[in-house]
């Protein structure tokens, strides 16, 4: 059975993501992992922990990219985001942090979250939010760049288009 293409927010966000291709990459509220096999499609030689707090997306994202576990380029982890600590970063900090319509950070001022996610990033590390709504709109980024309002981090955001992208940068200890 074919599956479903991939949807268009992910596809934007994979671009705008613009990896080299030998990050580490850890991505927030992974779901079922589509973002996932697509960026590992891309760039095989990306180091790949997928994160969500339902047991039921994580076994979805497992069996999805079973090949990705198998080759030891793909961890998956049942984990509620404000509960992450320095245990899931054992082979070093991430290069690359993101989240593709994690209400968390747009819904609530999600600082502790932010700065227990900058304690996993490297210096000049990026973290991205991206949010596209159900009929194709963005959210405004006030409140995700409140989340990310930390000294860790510096954050800009993107609302040109459907969708809202924010980025910020771990800045230099
Ligand atoms: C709307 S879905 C988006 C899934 C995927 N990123 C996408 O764009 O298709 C949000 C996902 O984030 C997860 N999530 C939301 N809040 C979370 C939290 N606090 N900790 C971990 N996962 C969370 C949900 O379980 C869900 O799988």
């Amino acid at each position: 059975m074919s599956r479903p293409r991939v949807p268009e927010r992910i596809l934007r966000a994979a671009d705008e993501l613009d990896l080299a291709g030998d990050e580490r990459v850890l991505e927030l509220g992974c779901g079922r992992g589509v973002a996932a096999e697509l960026l590992l499609a891309r760039h095989p030689g990306l180091r790949y922990l997928a994160v969500d707090r339902s047991a039921a997306a994580v076994a979805a994202a497992a069996a999805r990219n079973a090949a990705a576990i198998a080759q030891g380029r793909l961890r998956t982890l049942c984990c509620p985001l404000e509960e992450l600590g320095p245990d899931v970063a054992p082979e070093g900090p991430f290069d690359v942090v993101f989240a593709i319509n994690v209400h968390l950070f747009w819904t609530t001022t999600a600082t502790a979250v932010a700065q227990s996610l900058a304690d996993l990033m490297r210096p000049g590390a990026r973290l991205w939010l991206f949010f596209e709504g159900p009929s194709g709109a963005g959210r405004a980024a006030a409140p995700a760049l409140r989340s990310l309002d930390v000294p860790d981090l510096s954050a800009e955001a993107d609302e040109d288009g459907p969708l809202t992208i924010v980025r910020a940068t771990k800045r230099a200890a």
